[in-house]
């Protein structure tokens, strides 16, 4: 992390698209700690009882989401893309990290339905489905940010969110749980720290099969938090990003924007006081994807504006 620590933004709690929460430093008290998550007791898919605080989140990096047994359209997407990344994540699930898929259904969705529904998707160690008393699951999802998906999901509009967060450090980001499963893996990954995120024989098997490499590697790495043309999501629109910037400049940009901030370069760190919620990402591409990228996003630069599709390119 850098000197300067992560930004605390008490009003803006979970409200963007990826934010990070912080406290002013490591040592000071945990603000997203037992006093802001309530201890609300839920249930397994087990029939066990777990309590929200002490037993699932406390001391632990967590990704986290709501669902519905029944629901018709993005969940069964959700599920079978977090089981992927459970995949890529391989044996650090329910050791370095932990998932958890909450019901907003806990009338239908009993603890032997959700097993049966964890069955099928072939959910292994680390990772619950939840269910419990309405109020306790409307209290748990309001406070882990993720009631707005409770909320519009009722009227069937549901947006797909996953919060990922490591608990004892106070630092929470919200995510597409319906990314490409191998950017969600390195997303948690480099978010928590870890070395050595891409497990290479995954990799090749959540690979796509798309005509453009760099078009594939915009849509499922990038586009996030860029657009070419429709202006600043998380970070600032990209076009015309090839003719302001050099070449060279881009590259080893793209290739570790962590680094180029370390060591003081005036672009990268104006760029960072600019985008305070948001965070350029070490994305670990080599550098034959991030030729690839930059011409896309070049030849995109000059193209007429369409919208863009983030699902066509996605993995199965
Ligand atoms: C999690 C969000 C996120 C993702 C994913 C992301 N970026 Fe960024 N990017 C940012 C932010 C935020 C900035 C502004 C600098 C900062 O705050 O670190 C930025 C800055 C940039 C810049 C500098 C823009 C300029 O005006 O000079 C380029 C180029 C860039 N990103 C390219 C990419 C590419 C290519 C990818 C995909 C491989 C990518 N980014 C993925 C958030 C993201």
């Amino acid at each position: 992390m850098q000197g300067r620590g992560w930004r605390g933004i008490a009003a803006g709690l979970f409200a963007g698209a990826v934010v990070f929460l912080s406290v002013a430093s490591a040592s000071a008290a945990n603000r997203w700690g037992a006093d802001y998550f309530p201890n609300v007791p839920l249930t397994t898919q087990e029939g066990a009882t777990v309590h929200l605080y002490d037993d699932l989140l406390k001391g632990k990096s967590v990704a986290i989401n709501v669902m519905y047994t029944s629901c018709k359209d993005e969940c069964p997407l959700e599920t079978a893309r977090l089981a992927q990344v459970q995949r890529l994540l391989g044996e650090r699930m329910g050791k370095d990290i932990f998932f958890y898929s909450i019901t907003i259904d806990p009338k239908r969705d009993k603890p032997e339905v959700l097993k049966a529904y964890a069955d099928k998707y072939g959910v292994g160690p680390g990772w619950l489905f939840l269910t419990g008393r309405e109020e306790a699951i409307k209290l748990a999802t309001k406070k882990l940010g993720l009631s707005r998906v409770r909320d519009s999901a009722s009227k069937d509009g549901h947006t797909a969110s996953l919060m990922v967060g490591n608990e004892p450090a106070g630092l929470w980001m919200r995510n597409s749980a319906v990314d490409n499963p191998q950017f969600l893996a390195t997303t948690i990954g480099n978010f928590l720290g870890w070395k050595d995120t891409t497990p290479k024989k995954s990799y090749a098997e959540a690979r796509p099969l798309v005509l453009d490499k760099g078009e594939y590697f915009f849509q499922s790495q990038c586009s996030v938090c860029h657009s070419i043309g429709q202006g600043n999501k998380m970070g600032p629109d990209l076009a015309g990003v090839t003719a302001r910037r050099d070449r060279a400049w881009l590259t080893r940009y793209i290739t570790a924007p962590d680094k180029m901030l370390a060591e003081g370069d005036p672009i990268a760190t104006a760029l960072f006081e600019k985008y305070q919620y948001a965070r350029m990402p070490n994305l670990r591409l080599s550098s034959d994807e991030v030729a690839a990228v930059l011409s896309y996003v070049e030849g995109r630069g000059a193209a007429p504006r369409e919208p863009v599709r983030r699902d066509s390119v996605t993995t199965r």
